[in-house]
């Protein structure tokens, strides 16, 4: 009895004292990821993939300099988003075991690294498809509802801020390396893609959510392990970036659609095409000097897998590179591509 009393003590301190603050301090109250590699701060640390970078010389520069399955050197999107929203530091992973209340309240990263729109990679890879983020994102309001109560709860959801970025392992793994190139053209694949996006933020609705900042791809034909063949380096390659960015637009053009469609959902595209590119063309003026190939790592496009310990000349400093490995940017490319977009996307003011 004396334990079941401490307990529920214990939850309401927890709700004074983080939920509060965690609402004092910015709009959101709590912020959650979905998608790809930009965005999993470590959930596949805890599946049965190859696509994990749980170890060095990922997380180099993260605090406290440890690999936490973050595809950079350290800090991603996720993390700097929910960082410049005052919500929190970073995002936690929500495999993690180790999660406490309090790391609830604020949310959670369900991004699994090589995941999509399309099944298909998720499926060959052995990561979280969207589907089963959103059946993780299902049961973590369950375990919210436990700790806060329902109304607080669905509050903290429908306030909250969710991302969304799918879509660089479709055009990238999946429309490239698979038969899915033979059984659709790019532009219908894309189609494919962007109806899946829409889907899946419609079941993000379903739950309570109101608030979504959806990214674009990444210029994919100017990652590293694109632009590197037999060690030899090519200019980006236009027909990759051409089909990120018909991408782009179609999803740009489905959320203004969905908009109209359902007024109280506030879904907001996020250019990070634009940025990225404008980083890779103007190395000079943000202080890169190495845009090519990235500090770990680079030759193919099997993302991650090829950047570890023993990867041969792995550089020193990751500042001057805009790339980390063979297909993600560093945390300083990151922190410049996230602030032009927290400028100039308007998600701030959903
Ligand atoms: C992906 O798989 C899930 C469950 O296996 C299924 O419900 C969903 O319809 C599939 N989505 C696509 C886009 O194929």
């Amino acid at each position: 009895m004396k334990l079941v009393f401490a307990d529920i003590l214990l939850k309401v301190l927890v709700v004074i004292f983080f939920g509060n603050r965690a609402q004092a301090h910015g709009k959101f109250p709590a912020l959650f990821a979905f998608g790809d590699s930009i965005l999993d701060t470590g959930n596949n640390n805890y599946l049965h993939t190859m696509i994990k970078s749980n170890f060095p010389p990922y997380g180099r520069d993260f605090p406290g300099g440890i690999p936490t399955g973050r595809f950079c050197n350290g800090k991603i999107p996720s993390d700097l988003i929910a960082n410049a929203l005052h919500i929190k530091e970073t995002l936690p992973a929500y495999l993690n075991p180790n999660l406490k209340n309090e790391d609830l309240l604020t949310g959670v990263g369900f991004a699994s690294a090589g995941s999509g729109n399309d099944n298909l990679t998720a499926t060959i890879l052995g990561v979280l498809k969207l589907s089963e983020q959103l059946r993780l994102f299902k049961e973590y309001i369950g375990k919210l509802k436990e700790i806060v109560g329902e109304e607080r709860a669905n509050n903290i959801i429908s306030n909250s801020l969710c991302l969304l970025s799918a879509g660089n392992n479709d055009i990238a793994v999946s429309h490239s390396m698979t038969a899915r190139k033979m059984h659709y053209a790019f532009p219908q694949y894309a189609a494919h893609l962007v109806g899946w996006s829409s889907d899946f933020l419609k079941d993000l609705y379903g739950l309570g959510v109101r608030r979504v900042a959806v990214l674009s791809t990444l210029p994919l034909g100017c990652l590293p392990g694109a632009r590197t063949v037999g060690g030899l380096l090519r200019p980006c390659l236009v027909h990759v970036n051409k089909k990120a960015q018909l991408f782009n637009s179609m999803l740009s053009s489905k959320l203004d659609s969905m908009k109209n469609d359902v007024p109280d959902f506030k879904l907001t595209f996020v250019d990070v095409y634009t940025p990225l590119l404008h980083l890779v063309n103007n190395p000079e003026k943000s202080g890169f000097t190495n845009v090519l190939k990235g500090c770990c790592g680079t030759g193919t496009f099997e993302l991650g897998v090829h950047c570890n310990q023993f990867t041969p000349h792995t550089c020193a400093n990751a500042s001057p590179y805009i790339f980390w490995d063979s297909g993600h940017p560093t945390q300083k490319a990151y922190e410049l591509v996230v602030s032009n977009i927290l400028q100039t996307s308007g998600i701030t003011s959903v």
